[in-house]
């Protein structure tokens, strides 16, 4: 099972256009945005009547006359000033959800390219707290690398810790002056943050601080034992924190190698780039110039300081270095929010001059607003932590079922719990465009009405549940026939999860998956209340139960690419 129907139409549809002595690969088809006039449509003959000055809607009457649909779909109806709209044939689809429900990819193709792909996504940094800044990133990384993985690509996630930056010659300072083992013990990383803050703050007025913090910084890349013994915890302290949220959220690492991996490397690699011309020395700065880059004609690359410090850049390029020769990689994408697009401008150029072809993508996001429309931040000003907010995304699932289902076990309220309220956090990042800025409001994502995770969990509950009342699964799904309006749509719907899914990674955007799956449920409902299926009988009511075990199963796994769990009963 692979053919979609809108693959099925293209094909026909490149058929007609040849024989019409027409360039077969402008027979594109898209899903109809109004189902009303089609299910799905296409403008080549306004395209192409344009271009040979042609009156389109005697090139559509053409192209249509020579259309053959078989059993898929009947003559296109032409529309407006040209298009061809497609109606599929209730015996086609009818089959095909047959095939469908046994189908375990649920109707979505491999690609057919298989690509290695390199994710870098989450990428906290030690000694500081993950941050809502961060979870976009997580959250939409985790996504992306399952629907790569679902669509048969190869690839390796992997974490680039923020493990070796400026911050560590203040924390060290403050490891060593101001450190409170108590608190230490308590909550590792917020003891952390504290020292970061309070020798940032003493910094400010006290020059000697300063000097001293830096002094520490050195001492630290230079390789004392001391100060590398400390930086050493602070890394394991920070990582057993967040490891354990990536735990909480399902999520996992292929490679953590952090920009302290690299650091090593960092000298020999602005040597090689000042001895291949792809650097030059500025000012006692090495930089990378792109003056044929009109955008970056005047922000060189800076790799080296004129005190002989590397820099982030730095880091990112020995980074690539490193990937491409360990993996080879068709393409790295780089989850990492809007702020660093010139950073990663930078790089990409500086990468493509030292010889590497590979695609690099830097897949950006906006902002999360808190309630009043700014920046979200805790009353004192602070980026809320991701750990206090996926314990309250829990808390408040769980209060939630309370009130819904006060008599259910505990095990199963602890879980629905957790697979709501982190579906819900989760969902809500998914179900937007990745670059809008979009407000974060509890009462909005766990909602059990809207385009949300609670709305598409529940509607999964709703199906599983007529399969308990059935007490048994479904049998071989043959013969179907679907007739009514209602059990049409649905299944229509049905069988674009295979045109949907692969359309994700076009423009890194599973919010395109989230909608379809929004949509699905609906529709799933509008046949629940239009169709009676246990009441059902015969035929009828086989042809229902295999709709409500698709769309099950759709649901589910939908949800599962967005690494979003369902629970079987709320
Ligand atoms: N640690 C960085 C931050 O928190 C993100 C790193 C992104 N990845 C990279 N290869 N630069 O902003």
């Amino acid at each position: 099972m692979s053919t979609t129907p809108q693959a099925a139409l293209t094909q026909r549809l490149r058929a007609a256009l040849a024989a019409c002595g027409l360039p077969p690969e402008r027979g594109d088809v898209v899903a109809a945005a109004d189902t009303r006039f089609g299910d799905y449509q296409a403008n080549a003959a306004m395209v192409l009547a344009k271009e040979a000055k042609r009156n389109p809607r005697e090139l559509a009457a053409q192209i249509a006359e020579q259309f053959d649909g078989g059993d898929l779909c009947a003559k296109p109806e032409i529309a407006g000033p040209g298009f061809l709209n497609f109606r599929l044939e209730p015996g086609w689809v009818s089959r095909r959800v047959g095939i469908l429900s046994a189908d375990a990819r649920c109707g979505v193709p491999e690609a057919e390219e298989r690509l290695k792909i390199i994710v870098d996504f989450s990428s906290p940094n030690i000694a500081k707290p993950m941050h809502v800044g961060h979870i976009r990133s997580t959250i939409l990384g985790d996504a992306l690398s399952r629907i790569a993985r679902f669509l048969g690509h190869e690839v390796v996630t992997d974490n680039h810790l923020g493990d070796w930056g400026t911050q560590f010659g203040k924390v060290l300072y403050g490891w060593k002056h101001l450190l409170d083992r108590a608190a230490l013990e308590r909550d590792p990383v917020a003891e952390m943050t504290r020292l970061y803050r309070e020798v940032n703050a003493i910094e400010q007025t006290d020059p000697a601080v300063h000097k001293a913090a830096r002094e520490e910084l050195v001492k630290l890349q230079q390789g004392d034992p001391e100060n590398r013994a400390i930086w050493q915890q602070l890394v394991d302290l920070s990582w057993a924190e967040f490891e354990e949220i990536y735990g909480q959220l399902g999520i996992r690492f292929d490679e953590r190698l952090g920009e302290s991996f690299y650091d090593p490397a960092l000298a020999a690699l602005v040597e090689k780039l000042l001895a291949d011309g792809v650097a030059e020395i500025s000012e006692g700065a090495v930089c990378v110039f792109f003056r044929d880059v009109p955008a970056l004609a005047d922000k060189p690359c800076l790799v080296r300081k004129s005190d002989g410090g590397f820099l982030y850049a730095t880091t990112d390029l020995a980074t690539i270095e490193y990937r491409e020769e360990r993996w080879e990689p068709d393409a790295i994408w780089y989850v990492t929010g809007a702020p660093q697009q010139l950073h990663f401008q930078q790089v990409f150029s500086a990468a493509r001059r030292m010889g590497y072809g590979t695609k690099l993508e830097h897949i950006a996001f906006g902002s999360i607003l808190g309630e009043d429309h700014k920046l979200m931040k805790t009353r004192s000003g602070d980026n809320v932590p991701l750990r206090a907010l996926l314990d309250e995304a829990v808390t408040r699932a769980r209060a939630m079922i309370e009130e819904k289902n006060p008599e259910m076990p505990e095990e199963e309220k602890k879980h629905i719990a957790r697979v709501v309220g982190l579906g819900a956090v989760k969902y809500a990042e998914l179900s937007q465009h990745r670059m809008t800025d979009y407000v974060f409001s509890w009462s909005k994502m766990l909602s059990l009405q809207g385009n949300t995770a609670p709305y598409l969990q529940n509607a999964y509950v709703r199906v599983r549940s007529i399969f308990r009342k059935l007490g048994t699964e479904l049998g071989a799904a043959e013969n179907i026939s679907l007739t009514e309006p209602a059990e049409l749509a649905l299944a229509k719907k049905l069988l674009q999860f295979g045109e949907v899914v692969p359309t994700v990674l076009h423009e890194f955007r599973p919010n395109l998956l989230a909608n379809y799956l929004f949509e699905t449920a609906n529709a799933f409902h509008a046949f629940y209340e239009a169709c009676p299926v246990l009441k059902a009988e015969g035929p009828a009511r086989h042809s229902r139960l295999v709709l409500c075990d698709t769309t099950a199963r759709v649901l589910r796994q939908g949800l599962e690419l967005l690494g979003v769990e369902v629970p079987e009963r709320m």
